[in-house]
């Protein structure tokens, strides 16, 4: 089914360099990472001036990681007029000279790795293996997104025409855009958004999630520090409904990138839509509802393997997380009761504690949401297996559960429960229609040794980023481009070569000689 693999080097350039990882199963690599996340003194993030708000840590109740200061709309005002005035310049110096920034920008990622990953751990509940993934893909946003600018952003393109007219096609940036990142990957996606805005010539307004600034303003202060101007990068850490109305409302604002939830994207694209000025592009990443579809040739061990990664990796708290496994009758006994065994092996806990596996969920809120969802399916479905969670913080032990159809679920479930539902190999269309029908399209597995039923799938259920035989998390930078569509998003996608088409504008110039 694949024409062409192309190798990482067809797609980055020769010049390419990996990010640098770190190995958790060297003892001393792993107590380093683990004594550097105990050992985190208080951070801050935001203005100066403020009334400071405390950063919980979702590990332990009541322990403060830092705090924070929300942004006034009088900084808002500011930190565009600010911008405004420094984007032409950036633009003018075009993508060889920003590439060499954001280059400098991934060599300080990783000189700073082990405190980012601390403060991912301190600060978001990621485990150490998670923060250590979580510094590499902002690494490779960062260099690949580089070869992007210097390889289209150089320079008119010239285009062939009729003889006796020359023309060309040149990019440039748009003016300010307006970031607004998730807190599940506070670092990556963080970096990535504003590094393709920054990349394509854009000046940057950036909101984390209210969850997780403080990561993010260590990785202004690296990009700062890595030789960008400060005008063109701004922090403005607030709530949706205050900094992240007023950014998206704002006159000078010239495009949103927003990776988030469905519901807050479709506020946002409305506040575009009654923004009076010109009409602006807004780039959303958001939720998946997203399945695996097994069939009766699939290797039982790998399934399970892949599906607790799926389900239960970062604690289920990845968009592209698996949600509902189809099985098929004949074999979905012993899968079921593998992947409570499995299930059992899990180790949940302190997510700065190397042997921990599953870390807390981000908040009481997202615990209290994911405790109703678990009401309901104990009412109205059948709960195969549930692990108990420790106490303090806020953890939330995965779960199994049968559902009857993908019909079950209206929406994301965002959290550790994977939903099983049972199928006949005749009933394979009607199902997966169902799960088509939920309207989401972000991720989608398959576990089959036939081609065609790989295909088949494919062609029922349209998704973004399809994994066969193997698990359907971790989209690597350049490699698998990542993104949705339908009510999973408006692309292009994060990682791939059309990434910053949307970020940038294009002149065309005809000249008749
Ligand atoms: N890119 C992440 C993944 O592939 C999700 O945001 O898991």
């Amino acid at each position: 089914p694949h024409p062409k693999i192309p190798r990482p080097a067809d797609i980055y350039g020769a010049e390419r360099r990996n990010s640098a990882g770190f190995d958790l199963s060297i003892p001393e690599e792993a107590a380093r990472l683990h004594h550097a996340a105990r050992a985190l003194a208080p951070l801050s993030a935001g203005p100066a001036a403020g009334e400071a708000q405390d950063v919980l840590s979702p590990s332990e109740t009541g322990v403060v990681v830092g705090q924070v200061r929300e942004a006034s709309v009088a900084e808002i005002d500011a930190a565009f007029a600010a911008a405004r005035d420094a984007q032409g310049a950036w633009n003018a110096l075009g993508g060889f000279r920003r590439a060499e920034v954001l280059r400098a920008m991934a060599d300080a990622l990783e000189a700073n790795a082990e405190r980012l990953i601390a403060i991912c751990a301190r600060e978001a509940g990621k485990t150490l293996a998670d923060g250590v993934a979580e510094v590499r893909e902002a690494v490779d946003f960062c260099r690949y997104y580089a070869h992007l600018a210097q390889t289209k952003f150089t320079g008119p393109e010239i285009l062939k025409g009729p003889v006796g007219e020359a023309n060309s096609l040149e990019l440039h940036g748009r003016g300010v855009f307006v970031c607004i990142s998730p807190w599940n990957f506070p670092l990556a996606i963080f970096t990535g958004q504003v590094a393709a805005a920054l990349a394509a010539g854009n000046a940057v307004l950036a909101k984390p999630a209210e969850q997780t600034p403080l990561v993010a303003a260590q990785a202004v202060a690296l990009f700062h520090e890595a030789g960008l101007p400060p005008a063109l990068l701004a922090l403005l850490p607030g709530r949706g409904d205050t900094v992240g109305a007023a950014l998206t409302a704002h006159p000078q604002c010239d495009g949103v990138a927003f990776t988030g939830g469905t519901d807050t994207a479709r506020r946002i694209n409305q506040t575009l839509a009654a923004r009076p000025g010109p009409i602006i592009p807004f780039i959303a990443e958001t939720g998946g509802l997203n399945g695996m579809f097994v069939d009766t040739t699939a290797l039982k061990e790998q399934v399970v393997d892949d599906v607790v990664l799926s389900a239960f990796g970062s604690a289920g708290q990845r968009c592209s997380a698996l949600r509902i496994l189809f099985l098929p009758n004949d074999t979905a006994d012993l899968i079921v009761e593998t992947i409570k065994g499995a299930m059992d092996a899990l180790v949940i806990g302190d997510p700065a504690d190397p042997a921990v596996d599953v870390g807390p969920v981000i908040d009481e809120e997202a615990r209290e949401a994911l405790s109703a969802h678990l009401q309901r399916l104990e009412r109205e479905a059948k709960v195969l297996h549930c692990l108990a969670a420790p106490e303090a913080g806020t953890f939330f032990g995965p779960v199994l559960a049968e559902i009857p159809s993908a019909k079950f679920l209206e929406r994301e479930v965002f959290g550790p429960i994977l939903h099983v539902v049972r199928y006949e190999p005749s009933q394979l269309p009607k199902v997966a229609r169902e799960l088509a029908g939920q309207g989401y399209g972000l991720t989608l597995g398959v576990h089959s040794r036939i081609d065609a039923f790989a295909q088949k799938v494919r062609e029922l259920v349209p998704a973004g980023n399809v994994y066969v035989n193997r698990s359907i998390i971790g989209a690597v930078v350049g490699v698998q481009p990542f993104g949705g569509e339908r009510l999973s998003g408006t692309g292009p996608k994060a990682g791939g070569p059309n990434s910053l088409s949307r970020y940038a504008i294009e002149r065309a110039l005809s000249v008749n000689i």
